[in-house]
């Protein structure tokens, strides 16, 4: 038989060629680990969330070392505040949930990277990202709001504010705001492209964030489309957005590739609440290879374009990749 084909499976038969030719790594260097913060004192879990807790402010601590003991650089704070109102007050007072525990995980270890989420939807009873005014939610009203917030996180360190209204007009806000107090180094990692997405479900159990009325969809964008990621993308690039960053993950890989390409700011892909428990559900009955399946899916965001990676299973991967002494 004279047959003529490629043996693709050369380069596959030793390990150590096999580790030498791989194109896509995941490093824990890659990783930033959301975390959620209240009042209440100890540490509680989200039932929905296997393996995430509620944090006090001394737990946070606790957990900060626990992220530097592993190697995992940052952390992106959520805050559940202990009242709501209808000015969101709580997500830019001097002493609300987040600006303490920034000053916390600082005080803690001052090497730690603290990225902040930047939204009202904890904050106000509406549940909703902007202000509220006859069951609509008002852009141009938000933004002033928003840039105070994100402010007031910066001034209590944060190295990074990431915007997750999805308000038109919000980073140019926040940049302006930013850079008006003396704040120009601080970069702004835009949720560009967010989707109105059932994969928050355990997320909004968790911040306590599920809207009173309605849904995010006249805000959040319609899962069905990506030349609209283009448009949004591009605003926040001519905004004044360091970073882009695509939510969720793993629905959205081709968006993330497309925003990859037409752009040429570093990409971040957030791996949702939803992704998570699905893993971790599954896992729990037996049915998946959990460290396989969760390595499989990082990877698949770093090939896809992504530099940093948002995700609940960063202490995991961090565990993973230190046993396996890569
Ligand atoms: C707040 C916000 C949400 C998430 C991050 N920031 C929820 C939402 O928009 O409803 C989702 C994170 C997750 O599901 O892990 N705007």
């Amino acid at each position: 038989m004279d047959l003529h084909f490629d043996r693709h499976r050369r380069i596959r038969n030793h390990p150590v060629l096999r580790d030498m030719v791989r194109e896509t790594r995941v490093l824990t260097s890659d990783f930033m680990y959301p975390l959620f913060v209240t009042h209440d004192e100890g540490r509680h879990p989200v039932l929905s969330m296997p393996g995430v807790d509620h944090l006090s402010l001394e737990e946070l601590k606790r957990e900060t070392e626990t992220l530097s003991e592993l190697g995992v650089p940052a952390m992106m704070i959520f805050g559940i505040p202990a009242i709501k109102d209808d000015l969101s007050s709580e997500a830019y007072a001097e002493n609300g949930i987040v600006q303490q525990a920034i000053q916390a995980v600082k005080q803690e270890n001052s090497r730690m990277f603290v990225a902040t989420d930047v939204c009202l939807c904890q904050y106000n009873p509406a549940g909703h990202c902007g202000v509220v005014h006859d069951d609509q939610i008002l852009n141009d009203e938000s933004l002033e709001l928003l840039a105070k917030t994100a402010l007031s996180h910066v001034q209590a360190g944060a190295d990074l504010v990431a915007p997750s209204d999805m308000m038109d007009g919000r980073v140019a806000a926040i940049r302006t705001k930013l850079d008006k107090e003396g704040f120009v180094q601080t970069p702004i990692m835009s949720y560009a492209v967010k989707y109105a997405s059932a994969f928050y479900g355990p997320f909004r159990e968790a911040a306590h964030s599920t809207p009173a009325f309605g849904d995010r969809r006249t805000y959040q964008m319609d899962p069905a489309n990506v030349r609209e990621a283009m448009r949004e993308a591009r605003s926040d690039v001519a905004e004044g957005a360091d970073i882009l960053m695509v939510k969720p993950a793993l629905a959205y890989m081709d968006v993330m590739r497309a925003v990859k390409e037409s752009f040429d700011l570093p990409l971040a892909a957030y791996n949702v609440s939803g992704e998570y428990a699905m893993v971790k559900a599954a896992a729990q009955q037996g049915w998946i290879d959990e460290q396989a399946v969760v390595m499989e899916m990082m990877t698949g965001l770093k090939r896809a374009g992504a530099e940093i990676l948002i995700s609940y299973f960063a202490k995991d991967v961090a565990r993973y990749l230190r046993a396996s002494g890569s």
